[in-house]
């Protein structure tokens, strides 16, 4: 059984879940004004992480007796000056995310909440990876610079992403 304050973390996170997932897809409509469809692409995937995320913080407070509770969404962010600035923002947002995941597990720990730590674990391991992929991505923009072809061959690499395997191994158990 959930206390009070875990059930309104837990709501809240899901709720900047589904914010990420909004984040994304702006970041993607972005993109493809650019005419850069991998990297649209890229941002559409991860639109389906997030929701992966957001199903699976929905059934833990089920599954632990809460009751969800569905706020409104913020409107995200779609004024990038440049694709390098869109992924530095991306970068940004996760560490945003990494952060409020660590306080969650702070509350777990404090409130000796153990299934709700270990619930928790899985998305500190993947903040690792999240936070990863955005910095790989903003230091390949960093090395093509102005160089228009390398920007082409990167939309192309970024086209061939797929969804993890781990976000959906755990969308399945969601
Ligand atoms: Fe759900 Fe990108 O963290």
């Amino acid at each position: 059984m959930l206390s009070k304050k875990m059930l309104a973390a837990l709501n809240d996170q899901l709720n900047f879940e589904l914010f990420s997932a909004y984040q994304y897809a702006a970041t993607a409509a972005y993109f493809e004004g650019l005419n850069l469809g991998g990297c649209a692409h890229w941002m559409k995937i991860q639109v389906q992480e997030e929701m992966t995320h957001a199903q699976m913080f929905y059934s833990f407070i089920i599954q632990t007796g809460g009751r969800v509770e569905l706020e409104a969404v913020a409107k995200p962010a779609n004024n990038h000056k440049s694709p390098i600035a869109a992924f530095q923002d991306t970068y940004r947002h996760e560490t945003q995310v990494t952060a409020r995941i660590h306080k969650l597990v702070d509350l777990a720990l404090k409130e000796s909440d153990h299934a709700t730590n270990s619930f928790l674990q899985w998305f500190v391991t993947e903040q690792v990876e999240e936070e990863a992929a955005a910095d790989a991505i903003v230091k390949k923009l960093k090395l093509i610079g102005a160089d228009t072809s390398g920007l082409f061959f990167l939309d192309r690499e970024l086209a061939a992403r797929t969804v993890s395997a781990a976000a959906s191994g755990a969308g399945a158990q969601a």
